[in-house]
C-alpha cells in the first residue's frame, strides 16, 4: 500500500510561514500546493487530499485550483513537461508549428505522455514571455525566440539528459 504523503519538519515550518503571511487559511493554497509539489515531486489525489486535509479545503476546491492552472506538476506527466505558449503573439509567430513537430518527434498529441514517460505535451495560455514568441517552457525553463530547428535540438538534449541521469 502507498504511502501517506507528508510533509517534512521543515516543509511543515515552511507552510505554517506561509499561514502566518496570508489573511485567510485558503488564501495560502497556491504556495502550499507549490510547496507539496517540490516535497512530492508531483501532485496526484493522495498530494491533494494530504493539502486539503492540512488546510481543511474541501478536495475538490483543491482538485479544482491544481486543474485550472497550468503550472502545477500533476501525476503521470512525463520527466519533461513542454509546455507550448498558444496565446496570440506566439500564435501569430509559429506556436502550432512547433507543437506539430513535438508532436511529429515525439508521437503525442497535446494532453499526452509518451510511452516511454520522458514528455509530456501540452498548449498552454500566455507564459509571459510574449516578446521572445514563439516559446514554450519545459519544467522550469523557458525556450524563447524558438525555431523549428532549435525544437529538434532541444528534444534530442532532453533524451540525451534523460540518458545520462541527468534531473529534468
Ligand atoms: S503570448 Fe506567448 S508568452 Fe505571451
Amino acid at each position: 500500500m502507498a504511502q501517506t504523503p507528508s510533509f517534512s519538519r521543515e516543509a511543515m515550518k515552511q507552510y505554517k510561514w506561509f499561514l502566518s503571511r496570508y489573511p485567510t487559511r485558503r488564501a495560502a493554497l497556491l504556495p502550499t500546493l507549490r510547496l507539496a509539489e517540490q516535497q512530492f515531486g508531483e501532485l496526484g489525489v493522495a498530494e491533494m487530499r494530504y493539502v486539503a486535509d492540512l488546510m481543511k479545503i474541501s478536495p475538490a476546491a483543491v482538485f479544482g485550483v491544481v486543474t485550472f492552472y497550468t503550472h502545477y506538476r500533476r501525476a503521470g506527466t512525463g520527466k519533461f513537461h513542454l509546455q507550448v505558449c498558444s496565446t496570440l503573439s506566439c500564435a501569430l509567430r509559429g506556436s502550432e508549428d512547433v507543437v506539430t513537430r513535438i508532436s511529429e518527434r515525439l508521437g503525442i498529441s497535446p494532453g499526452e505522455t509518451s510511452e516511454c514517460g520522458l514528455f509530456s505535451l501540452s498548449k498552454v495560455e500566455c507564459l509571459g514571455s510574449c516578446d521572445t514568441a514563439p516559446m514554450l517552457q519545459c519544467n522550469d525553463d523557458y525556450h524563447e525566440g524558438l525555431t523549428l530547428e532549435d525544437v529538434d535540438q532541444l528534444i534530442e538534449q532532453l533524451r540525451s539528459e534523460a540518458s545520462q541521469g541527468v534531473n529534468g
